[in-house]
Protein backbone atom coordinates (compact mmCIF):
# COMPACT_ATOMS: atom_id res chain seq x y z
CA UNK A 1 0.00 0.00 0.00
CA UNK A 2 1.54 3.22 -0.96
CA UNK A 3 1.93 6.11 1.65
CA UNK A 4 0.67 9.38 0.23
CA UNK A 5 0.20 13.10 1.53
CA UNK A 6 0.05 13.39 5.27
CA UNK A 7 -4.02 14.24 6.01
CA UNK A 8 -3.34 15.07 10.12
CA UNK A 9 -0.83 15.39 12.42
CA UNK A 10 -2.13 14.95 15.99
CA UNK A 11 -0.36 14.81 19.91
CA UNK A 12 0.81 11.46 19.49
CA UNK A 13 0.40 10.64 15.67
CA UNK A 14 0.38 11.14 11.86
CA UNK A 15 -2.25 9.64 9.26
CA UNK A 16 -1.48 9.76 5.83
CA UNK A 17 -2.95 8.92 2.90
CA UNK A 18 -2.97 6.12 0.45
CA UNK A 19 -4.13 4.94 -2.75
CA UNK A 20 -7.15 3.32 -1.32
CA UNK A 21 -9.80 6.23 -0.24
CA UNK A 22 -11.16 3.90 2.36
CA UNK A 23 -7.63 3.52 4.11
CA UNK A 24 -5.40 5.25 5.76
CA UNK A 25 -1.62 5.04 7.61
CA UNK A 26 -1.18 5.88 10.93
CA UNK A 27 2.35 6.24 12.41
CA UNK A 28 3.02 6.40 15.95
CA UNK A 29 5.11 9.05 17.24
CA UNK A 30 7.11 9.09 20.57
CA UNK A 31 5.84 12.29 21.32
CA UNK A 32 3.43 12.95 24.64
CA UNK A 33 1.70 15.78 25.96
CA UNK A 34 -0.79 16.44 29.05
CA UNK A 35 -3.13 18.93 30.15
CA UNK A 36 -4.82 19.81 26.98
CA UNK A 37 -1.14 19.68 25.46
CA UNK A 38 0.45 21.96 27.92
CA UNK A 39 2.95 19.52 29.27
CA UNK A 40 5.15 18.14 26.46
CA UNK A 41 7.63 15.78 26.53
CA UNK A 42 9.06 12.45 24.70
CA UNK A 43 8.83 9.07 25.41
CA UNK A 44 11.51 6.96 23.75
CA UNK A 45 10.27 4.20 22.14
CA UNK A 46 6.46 4.73 22.70
CA UNK A 47 5.31 4.81 19.50
CA UNK A 48 6.56 1.28 18.70
CA UNK A 49 4.95 -0.01 21.78
CA UNK A 50 1.82 1.65 21.28
CA UNK A 51 1.34 0.20 17.68
CA UNK A 52 2.16 -2.97 18.31
CA UNK A 53 0.10 -3.08 21.36
CA UNK A 54 -3.04 -1.39 20.27
CA UNK A 55 -2.87 -3.52 17.00
CA UNK A 56 -2.97 -6.66 18.84
CA UNK A 57 -5.70 -5.79 21.56
CA UNK A 58 -8.04 -4.94 18.21
CA UNK A 59 -7.33 -8.08 16.71
CA UNK A 60 -8.57 -9.71 20.05
CA UNK A 61 -11.23 -7.27 20.62
CA UNK A 62 -12.96 -8.19 16.52
CA UNK A 63 -12.79 -11.80 17.69
CA UNK A 64 -14.53 -10.89 20.69
CA UNK A 65 -17.34 -9.13 18.70
CA UNK A 66 -15.93 -5.57 18.31
CA UNK A 67 -15.86 -3.98 14.85
CA UNK A 68 -12.16 -2.15 14.73
CA UNK A 69 -10.42 0.20 12.30
CA UNK A 70 -7.67 -2.44 12.21
CA UNK A 71 -6.67 -3.83 8.85
CA UNK A 72 -2.61 -4.42 9.04
CA UNK A 73 0.36 -3.21 10.99
CA UNK A 74 3.37 -2.00 8.19
CA UNK A 75 6.03 -1.84 10.30
CA UNK A 76 6.51 -1.01 13.87
CA UNK A 77 5.71 2.23 14.10
CA UNK A 78 2.83 2.34 11.09
CA UNK A 79 -0.58 0.13 10.63
CA UNK A 80 -2.77 0.64 7.84
CA UNK A 81 -6.28 1.21 9.09
CA UNK A 82 -10.16 1.60 7.48
CA UNK A 83 -10.96 5.31 7.06
CA UNK A 84 -13.74 6.76 9.60
CA UNK A 85 -15.00 9.63 10.52
CA UNK A 86 -14.29 10.42 14.08
CA UNK A 87 -17.19 10.73 16.57
CA UNK A 88 -15.92 13.50 18.88
CA UNK A 89 -16.38 12.14 21.84
CA UNK A 90 -13.59 10.57 24.17
CA UNK A 91 -15.46 7.47 25.79
CA UNK A 92 -14.08 6.98 29.25
CA UNK A 93 -14.80 3.50 31.56
CA UNK A 94 -13.79 3.38 34.82
CA UNK A 95 -13.34 -0.02 37.18
CA UNK A 96 -11.46 1.60 39.82
CA UNK A 97 -11.39 5.81 40.69
CA UNK A 98 -8.44 7.46 39.59
CA UNK A 99 -7.61 10.96 38.11
CA UNK A 100 -10.16 13.18 37.42
CA UNK A 101 -12.95 11.40 38.75
CA UNK A 102 -11.09 10.80 41.82
CA UNK A 103 -10.59 14.85 41.73
CA UNK A 104 -14.28 16.06 40.96
CA UNK A 105 -15.95 13.71 43.33
CA UNK A 106 -13.36 13.55 45.95
CA UNK A 107 -13.18 9.59 46.08
CA UNK A 108 -9.28 8.26 46.66
CA UNK A 109 -7.60 6.94 44.14
CA UNK A 110 -7.98 2.67 44.30
CA UNK A 111 -11.84 2.80 45.48
CA UNK A 112 -13.04 -0.18 43.26
CA UNK A 113 -16.68 0.25 42.02
CA UNK A 114 -19.20 -2.60 42.32
CA UNK A 115 -19.58 -1.86 38.31
CA UNK A 116 -17.95 0.27 35.90
CA UNK A 117 -19.46 3.57 34.76
CA UNK A 118 -19.20 5.02 31.52
CA UNK A 119 -18.92 9.02 30.76
CA UNK A 120 -18.46 11.02 27.91
CA UNK A 121 -16.23 14.25 27.11
CA UNK A 122 -16.69 16.35 23.96
CA UNK A 123 -13.46 15.93 21.91
CA UNK A 124 -12.69 19.91 21.44
CA UNK A 125 -9.20 20.71 22.58
CA UNK A 126 -10.18 24.73 22.78
CA UNK A 127 -12.77 23.70 24.78
CA UNK A 128 -10.54 21.03 27.08
CA UNK A 129 -12.81 18.10 26.09
CA UNK A 130 -15.17 19.36 28.48
CA UNK A 131 -17.09 16.07 30.49
CA UNK A 132 -20.67 15.90 28.82
CA UNK A 133 -23.69 13.47 28.99
CA UNK A 134 -25.38 11.60 26.55
CA UNK A 135 -29.06 14.49 26.25
CA UNK A 136 -25.51 17.45 25.62
CA UNK A 137 -24.13 14.72 22.79
CA UNK A 138 -27.46 14.68 21.34
CA UNK A 139 -28.55 18.64 21.21
CA UNK A 140 -24.84 18.92 19.93
CA UNK A 141 -25.39 16.62 16.76
CA UNK A 142 -22.47 14.81 18.12
CA UNK A 143 -24.13 11.33 17.43
CA UNK A 144 -27.02 9.81 17.48
CA UNK A 145 -29.25 7.95 19.82
CA UNK A 146 -28.84 4.61 18.45
CA UNK A 147 -24.59 5.31 17.83
CA UNK A 148 -24.51 6.82 21.46
CA UNK A 149 -26.10 3.00 22.56
CA UNK A 150 -23.91 1.13 20.10
CA UNK A 151 -20.88 2.67 21.42
CA UNK A 152 -21.92 2.19 25.03
CA UNK A 153 -22.43 -1.62 24.39
CA UNK A 154 -19.25 -2.28 22.67
CA UNK A 155 -17.18 0.37 25.55
CA UNK A 156 -18.59 -2.21 28.20
CA UNK A 157 -17.57 -4.99 25.63
CA UNK A 158 -14.14 -3.42 25.69
CA UNK A 159 -13.85 -2.92 29.52
CA UNK A 160 -15.12 -6.92 29.72
CA UNK A 161 -12.63 -7.88 27.36
CA UNK A 162 -9.28 -6.16 27.84
CA UNK A 163 -9.94 -6.13 32.17
CA UNK A 164 -9.77 -10.52 31.92
CA UNK A 165 -7.01 -10.04 29.22
CA UNK A 166 -4.71 -7.49 31.59
CA UNK A 167 -5.58 -9.16 34.41
CA UNK A 168 -4.35 -12.41 33.14
CA UNK A 169 -0.86 -10.65 32.59
CA UNK A 170 -1.17 -9.57 36.06
CA UNK A 171 -2.57 -6.15 35.21
CA UNK A 172 -5.25 -4.47 36.85
CA UNK A 173 -7.22 -1.92 34.54
CA UNK A 174 -7.92 1.24 36.20
CA UNK A 175 -9.77 3.26 33.35
CA UNK A 176 -9.38 3.78 29.82
CA UNK A 177 -10.20 6.27 27.40
CA UNK A 178 -11.53 5.04 23.34
CA UNK A 179 -13.05 6.76 20.59
CA UNK A 180 -14.97 5.29 18.13
CA UNK A 181 -15.55 5.94 13.81
CA UNK A 182 -17.77 5.96 11.47
CA UNK A 183 -17.31 4.12 8.05
CA UNK A 184 -18.65 5.75 4.93
CA UNK A 185 -21.57 2.88 5.35
CA UNK A 186 -22.19 4.63 8.61
CA UNK A 187 -20.88 1.50 10.67
CA UNK A 188 -19.37 2.13 14.18
CA UNK A 189 -16.25 0.77 14.69
CA UNK A 190 -13.70 1.11 17.57
CA UNK A 191 -10.79 3.28 16.10
CA UNK A 192 -7.71 5.57 17.38
CA UNK A 193 -5.89 3.21 20.00
CA UNK A 194 -5.46 1.23 23.25
CA UNK A 195 -2.55 1.90 24.96
CA UNK A 196 -0.55 3.21 27.96
CA UNK A 197 -0.95 6.62 26.43
CA UNK A 198 -5.09 5.87 26.88
CA UNK A 199 -5.51 2.90 29.90
CA UNK A 200 -4.66 3.01 33.20
CA UNK A 201 -2.69 -0.28 34.18
CA UNK A 202 -1.12 -0.65 37.80
CA UNK A 203 0.52 -3.67 38.44
CA UNK A 204 -2.01 -6.29 39.93
CA UNK A 205 0.49 -6.87 43.07
CA UNK A 206 2.11 -3.75 43.95
CA UNK A 207 -0.50 -1.13 42.91
CA UNK A 208 2.47 0.38 40.65
CA UNK A 209 1.70 2.06 37.89
CA UNK A 210 2.69 1.25 34.52
CA UNK A 211 1.29 4.07 32.50
CA UNK A 212 1.07 7.59 30.96
CA UNK A 213 0.55 8.88 34.53
CA UNK A 214 4.31 8.11 35.03
CA UNK A 215 4.54 11.03 32.48
CA UNK A 216 1.97 13.17 33.61
CA UNK A 217 2.73 13.00 37.40
CA UNK A 218 6.46 13.07 37.00
CA UNK A 219 7.03 9.69 38.55
CA UNK A 220 10.22 9.15 36.44
CA UNK A 221 10.56 5.92 34.79
CA UNK A 222 7.99 6.04 32.04
CA UNK A 223 9.84 3.95 29.55
CA UNK A 224 10.29 1.36 31.63
CA UNK A 225 6.55 1.12 32.43
CA UNK A 226 5.57 1.04 29.02
CA UNK A 227 7.81 -1.51 28.56
CA UNK A 228 7.30 -3.76 31.41
CA UNK A 229 3.53 -3.91 30.01
CA UNK A 230 4.66 -4.72 26.54
CA UNK A 231 6.47 -7.23 28.05
CA UNK A 232 3.95 -8.72 29.95
CA UNK A 233 1.28 -8.88 26.96
CA UNK A 234 4.16 -10.17 24.41
CA UNK A 235 4.18 -13.00 27.12
CA UNK A 236 0.46 -13.78 27.32
CA UNK A 237 -0.23 -13.51 23.14
P1 LIG B 1 -9.00 11.07 33.54
O1 LIG B 1 -9.10 10.39 34.88
O2 LIG B 1 -7.90 12.08 33.48
O3 LIG B 1 -10.33 11.60 33.09
O4 LIG B 1 -8.58 9.95 32.49
C1 LIG B 1 -9.37 8.79 32.30
C2 LIG B 1 -8.67 7.85 31.30
O5 LIG B 1 -8.61 8.43 30.03
C3 LIG B 1 -7.23 7.51 31.67
O6 LIG B 1 -7.02 6.13 31.42
C4 LIG B 1 -6.38 8.33 30.75
C5 LIG B 1 -7.26 8.51 29.55
N1 LIG B 1 -7.12 9.81 28.91
C6 LIG B 1 -6.77 9.87 27.57
O7 LIG B 1 -6.53 8.84 26.93
N2 LIG B 1 -6.66 11.10 26.99
C7 LIG B 1 -6.89 12.25 27.66
O8 LIG B 1 -6.78 13.32 27.08
C8 LIG B 1 -7.26 12.17 29.04
C9 LIG B 1 -7.52 13.42 29.82
C10 LIG B 1 -7.36 10.93 29.61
Amino acid sequence: MTKREQLYEGKAKKVFATDDPELLIVSYKDDATAFNGLKKGTIAGKGVINNEMSNLLMQRLEKAGVPTHYVEELNERETLVKKVSIVPLEVIVRNIAAGSFSKRYGVDEGVVFDSPTVEFSYKNDELGDPLINEYHALALKLATAEEIDTIKKYAFAVNDFLKAFWAECGVTLVDFKLEFGRLADGTIVLADEISPDTCRLWDSKTGEKLDKDRFRRDLGGVEDAYAEVMKRLSEHV
